[in-house]
């Protein structure tokens, strides 16, 4: 009877001490659980505090993007218009100033041409005259080198002698030796030689000699060139190596052939050389023409550039 008593005593001081542990567990649980469950609701709210915050702050910032996109929007159309104006603007002043250039070159073209002799490039073979008071503006001896030898001393256009001698000093390089027979006659000089044909050969002199007044020989650019064993302005110059060589290259020295065979004027002068300037006698070059083919107007547009 006392074991079972014993025995008895166990079983309940045992479901006491499991109920005991359970409800400390419990207990133990319950505050965990009651503490976890404030923490995180605590942080919950801060987070949502934070959260409206933050959403607040976006609004905010997405209303300031919003306007500031307006603003860029509007400076960039801003910017358009003035570009479109800065670019009318520039458009304007580069019309103008190209205008202005064209004025200044025409201005100079016009000085430049009111001092160049207009007669230089008439045609005066027969059909213009210049009066007994007419003379270069300007003449220069030519060297006595390039003269033919047993000859009178010679003088030519001075903007026209560098061109001259130019092209004698090719020919030399070339193993041509080109001499001057004849350049400048004045009026008289041109008269009294005319008076000396008449005599000689009749009205006859009138197909190699032009009266005083139409010879190009008084303009100062015209020139009878010939080769010492030629020795003088004969038709046999014609049938020189040197009289070739003019025809290759006296063009690009500004000399065109005045009377080449079967002209309207004059009987064929192989010698006889006129300075027209580079830029006509390329272009009479090219066209394979001669001087007295051209219209006179035509001729006149190349008077500007007669000495570049
Ligand atoms: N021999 C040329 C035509 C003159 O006398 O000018
Ligand atoms: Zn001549």
């Amino acid at each position: 009877m006392r074991d079972m008593s014993h025995l008895q005593n166990r079983q309940t001081k045992l479901i006491i001490g499991i109920i005991s542990t359970f409800a400390i567990g419990f207990g133990a649980l319950s505050l965990w659980s009651t503490y976890t469950l404030h923490a995180t609701r605590a942080e919950r709210d801060q987070l949502t505090l934070q959260n409206d915050s933050s959403a607040a702050n976006l609004d905010l910032a997405s209303s300031s993007i919003a306007e500031l996109t307006d603003q860029i929007s509007m400076l960039t159309i801003d910017l358009e218009d003035m570009t479109a104006d800065y670019e009318r603007e520039k458009q304007k002043n580069d019309d103008f100033e190209a205008e202005y250039r064209d004025i200044i070159n025409t201005v100079y073209d016009l000085d430049k041409l009111s001092k160049t002799d207009k007669e230089l490039l008439q045609k005066y073979s027969k059909v213009y005259f210049l009066n007994e008071n007419y003379i270069p503006s300007k003449l220069s001896d030519i060297p006595e080198e390039y003269i033919l030898a047993g000859h009178a001393p010679q003088e030519f256009h001075s903007s026209a002698l560098s061109f001259l001698e130019d092209m004698l000093d090719a020919a030399a390089e070339d193993g041509v030796d080109l001499k001057v027979v004849s350049a400048y006659r004045s009026f008289d000089t041109q008269a009294q030689l005319k008076g000396t044909y008449l005599q000689t050969y009749g009205t006859g002199a009138n197909t190699f000699s032009a009266d005083q007044g139409y010879s190009e020989h008084q303009l100062g650019t015209a020139i009878d060139l010939s080769d010492p064993a030629t020795g003088g302005p004969y038709d046999a110059f014609g049938d020189t190596e040197a009289y070739q060589w003019l025809l290759r290259h006296a063009y690009r020295y500004g000399f065109v052939l005045s009377y080449p065979e079967d002209n309207e004027y004059y009987v064929y002068e192989p010698w006889h050389w006129r300075f027209v300037g580079r830029d006509l006698s390329r272009a009479l070059h090219r066209a394979d023409a001669n001087f007295y083919d051209w219209d006179q107007r035509q001729i006149d547009d190349y008077l500007l550039s007669i000495f570049d």
